[in-house]
């Protein structure tokens, strides 16, 4: 099928972008796999200040997705593994997206340029964990060419969290 891809530009998130990110994750459908009930501003302000230092160290992060009227429309990139569980030690792609731009290929198309930039860095394998009922978040890792690897139980809520893979 041969489809426009959406206009999307990754930057590194500013301070105010805590305050853009809290505002269009406000959303319990963006919610549902990442504990249901929206999170406090300051769990953005510790987000994207954490994503500064990773891209000042490593040269990629969650970047902000900013969308061709120049409005932040969600993230996109990538950053260590930050639990004890799981992939530790990996590279972990992530992606979250406001509920009003669903269903257009932004994020695939911001996923994309995350690989370019991480094989420009000099990263040799991306994972990306995904819970097991997340059906949009799984197609995406299916048109990145990712495949099922590993299968993980999240320590607190206990639920089946797939991990997918890519050499790049
Ligand atoms: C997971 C999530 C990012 C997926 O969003 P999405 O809009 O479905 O994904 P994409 O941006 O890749 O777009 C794909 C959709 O756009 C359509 N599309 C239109 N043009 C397209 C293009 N050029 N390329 C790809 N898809 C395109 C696809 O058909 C698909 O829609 P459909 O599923 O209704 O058929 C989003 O649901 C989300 O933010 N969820 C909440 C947070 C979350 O769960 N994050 C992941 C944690 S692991």
């Amino acid at each position: 099928m041969n489809r426009t891809v959406p206009a999307v530009r990754l930057r590194v998130p500013t301070d105010e972008d805590a305050v853009a990110w809290h505002r269009v994750f406000d959303d319990p459908d963006v919610m549902e796999f990442q504990g249901g009930s929206p999170a406090e501003l300051s769990v953005y302000e510790e987000l994207t200040a954490r994503q500064r230092r990773h891209d000042a160290e490593r040269g990629f992060c969650l970047w902000s997705m900013v969308d061709d009227a120049d409005r932040v429309i969600g993230f996109t990139g990538a950053q260590p593994w930050p639990h004890a569980w799981g992939p530790r030690g990996e590279i972990e792609i992530g992606w979250r997206l406001g509920r009003a731009h669903w269903g257009r290929g932004y994020v695939t198309a911001a996923a994309r340029q995350t690989l370019e930039r991480l094989r420009a860095a000099g990263v040799p394998v991306v994972v990306a964990m995904v819970d097991a009922d997340n059906a949009r978040s799984i197609a995406v890792t299916e048109r990145l060419g990712m495949r099922l690897t590993e299968v993980f139980t999240t320590p607190t809520s206990r639920r089946r969290g797939n991990c997918y893979r890519l050499e790049l």
